[in-house]
């Protein structure tokens, strides 16, 4: 390659590098595979090894990726928060050994090897043992103070845990990774995928997208967790630990959650066993492992050997690829939901992969099957990356055949003939019609269900059988069926039609969130439906509301966790004519939800209890507590006395720290009340 051609390539590659790199940090929406990125990344950095003429510190290789975004303050890293150097060969990951032998001057290195966690770098800072600050990594020097957000995490204490042989420094910063577990990950694509709405491709995106979400309520409702690996700034130097396995043991002391296994290994031959150990376990582990990590265990030769601009020369990831393999697209089918939705699958010649066969991939939606070209009888590559959902990558070009003709997306929908259409605002394309059998079927199906109105005796096959016989075109049409026509469906069958009959005449009673789910809204899961139950206290109240009821100005929502983009959906839903009758009717034949207790417009968790505010808060003024706590049905007085349930104090609290001491009232700090809150 001469150096112009090679200046050309390095300019294309940094180009696109540095969009994958804003596609994946800040947006959480990769478009390429880890592998593919890492690939494209090691070829940009050999070249410009090679011609270090057009090597530059603003190049993608010199940096670490950015995930700063919009809405949050920035925090400066005591440290800066470095990333790791990695490589998918053992060839390499043993020229690292050789690399330290070398610097470090020894023919033995102690290591230890973790797992690398599939989530999203964070720091937390402890000050005298309580959390004071949550950070992400951003550009490594400054990172989004998601403090608020990391508060809503379960597992991650506000305090630690005093330790025998552990003191807890003065200050010490731990940092580790936000994940969510493969189930939850599950859960939530789930429910998106009922609602229509694009599906995360892994955990580890869906993670990234739910800690930068503004609203700390909405970051609750998805289970997010943490685990903490590596040490930061720590005050004073001298209660360090002497290495990383006695760092885990700390933070385990205290409380922190840590890896769930970590190898000690002398040399180079027991780190590669104790990867391929790794390997072997990682399917049992509760996030997605990537690949390992390799660390020279004390700390002191950890500082002996420093770091580059951009990574720690102790340390290296080794990653583990995703399985691939290659089989023949024989055919995309369409899936209709319940919203309608069409979601194409590809059927797939059965192939082996990561231990499974696999025969069917999603293909998303319409752009994504355009955007890759994918047509029926081409050779695809199907990829399990973090052994997640099976993904169409790729087709192989030079095995398509004249025969492959692009593929069309249907205009109609596959089951009632409607004329598709798509929503402003939503890839996705649905079937409009609410009286399609499909829907019907999932329609009725999801009312009845476990998350909704808990119908027993009215499972999935029970209505395929009533929609079939034509007795259910509507959900209203439950509460009418009739004994008789019931009693045609087979011998014997007495018993379980009164039972059904009973089980639906109960549900006339149900909670009235459990029908707002029941109902399908777009976007509204269970705990939107909780909310929405809560603030209107009726079917009818939420079926006559307007815009502003949801969204004040400047977007901010009325309801905590209620958001534009659901207000919509929820009016949309309302507007139809069909939809209004429908509550009418579930009213006439005697649907009459029971209300949640305390039918306030506001939430009334904090009810009856009364608070005095003191000192400086971590994230919040004193006055956007007061407002929460009045939100949730709570007072907030000046003096305290011994009527005062709580008082919530900061940093720097003064006298009314002491009265509440004197009079024994229980002090508590703005994370407890957000757990109040959230509660
Ligand atoms: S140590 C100074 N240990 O992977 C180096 N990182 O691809 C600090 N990661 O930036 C990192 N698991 O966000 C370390 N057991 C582990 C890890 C881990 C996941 C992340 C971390 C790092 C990235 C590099």
């Amino acid at each position: 390659m001469t150096p112009a051609e090679a200046q050309t390539r390095i300019a294309q590659l940094r180009a696109e590098v540095t969009r994958h790199d804003e596609l994946y940090h800040r947006r959480a929406q990769p478009e390429i595979s880890d592998f593919d990125y890492d690939r494209l990344k090691r070829e940009l950095a050999d070249l410009e090894a090679q011609f270090p003429q057009f090597a530059t510190t603003a190049s993608p290789t010199a940096q670490v990726g950015d995930d700063r975004a919009e809405g949050f303050q920035t925090y400066r890293h005591r440290q800066p928060m470095q990333s790791l150097d990695n490589t998918y060969s053992e060839a390499e990951l043993r020229e690292f050994h050789a690399r330290l032998v070398k610097l470090l001057e020894r023919e033995e290195l102690a290591y230890v090897v973790e797992p690398k966690i599939d989530g999203l770098a964070v720091s937390v800072t402890y000050e005298k043992g309580r959390l004071v600050r949550a950070v992400t990594r951003g550009n490594g020097v400054e990172g989004d103070d998601i403090t608020a957000n990391a508060l809503t995490i379960r597992t991650l204490p506000r305090q630690l845990r005093a330790a025998a042989g552990a003191p807890i420094p003065d200050v010490i910063e731990v940092r580790g990774e936000i994940y969510l577990t493969l189930a939850e990950f599950q859960r939530i694509n789930d429910e998106r995928e009922e609602a229509g709405e694009a599906l995360y491709a892994n955990p580890r995106n869906l993670a990234a997208g739910t800690i930068k979400q503004l609203d700390a309520a909405e970051v609750a409702r998805r289970k997010l967790e943490i685990v903490l690996y590596g040490l930061g700034y720590c005050e004073p130097a001298s209660a360090l630990p002497a290495t990383q396995a006695d760092f885990h043991e700390r933070v385990q002391a205290w409380g922190l959650p840590t890896v769930e296994k970590f190898w000690p290994a002398r040399g180079v031959d027991e780190v590669w066993k104790a990867v391929q150990e790794l390997d072997r376990l990682r399917d049992s582990f509760a996030y997605a492992t990537d690949g390992a990590v390799v660390k020279v265990d004390p700390l002191q030769l950890q500082r002996e050997a420093g770091s580059t601009s951009k990574a720690p020369r102790w340390a290296m990831a080794y990653k583990f690829a995703a399985q691939r393999a290659e089989t023949r697209l024989n055919a995309i089918t369409i899936q209709v939901g319940r919203t309608g939705v069409l979601t194409p699958v590809a059927e797939l010649e059965p192939v082996q992969l990561a231990g499974t066969t696999v025969a069917r991939a999603t293909l998303h939606n319409r752009d994504e099957i355009a955007r890759k070209d994918i047509r029926v009888g081409d050779w695809v590559q199907v990829e399990k990356a973090g052994e997640i959902i099976p993904a169409v990558i790729a087709v192989n070009l030079e095995r398509r055949t004249p025969a492959c003709v692009p593929y069309a997306f249907p205009e109609q929908c596959p089951v009632c003939g409607t004329k598709v259409v798509q929503l402003e605002g939503e890839v996705a394309l649905r079937c409009p019609n609410l009286a399609c059998p499909v829907q019907v079927r999932r329609r009725v199906q999801h009312f009845a269900s476990k998350a909704c109105l808990d119908i027993d005796g009215l499972g999935v096959a029970m209505v395929d059988v009533l929609v079939e016989k034509g007795w259910v075109k509507n959900l209203a049409d439950i509460y009418r069926l009739r004994r008789e026509d019931l009693l045609t469906l087979g011998k014997s069958v007495e018993k379980s039609t009164d039972n059904l009959l009973a089980a639906i005449a109960t549900s006339k009673r149900a909670e009235l969130w459990r029908v707002i789910h029941g109902l399908g809204i777009t976007h509204v899961g269970v705990a939107a439906a909780k909310d929405l139950a809560k603030h209107f206290g009726s079917l009818e109240a939420l079926a006559a509301a307007r815009l502003e009821d949801f969204i004040r100005e400047k977007k901010q929502s009325v309801i905590d966790g209620i958001g534009e983009t659901m207000a919509r959906a929820i009016l949309g839903h309302f507007q139809n004519p069909v939809n209004r009758a429908l509550i009418d009717e579930l009213h006439a034949l005697g649907l009459a939800p029971l209300a949640p207790a305390k039918s306030a417009p506001v939430s009334a968790v904090l009810a009856g209890k009364t608070f005095v505010l003191t000192g400086t808060l971590p994230t919040m003024t004193r006055d956007e507590a007061a407002a929460k706590i009045e939100a949730a049905g709570g007072k907030v007085s000046g003096s305290v006395s011994k009527k005062t349930s709580y008082v919530l104090a900061g940093a720097e609290a003064g006298s009314k720290l002491d009265k509440a001491k004197e009079l024994g009232v229980p002090v508590i700090d703005e994370a407890e009340l957000l757990r109040m809150l959230g509660g």
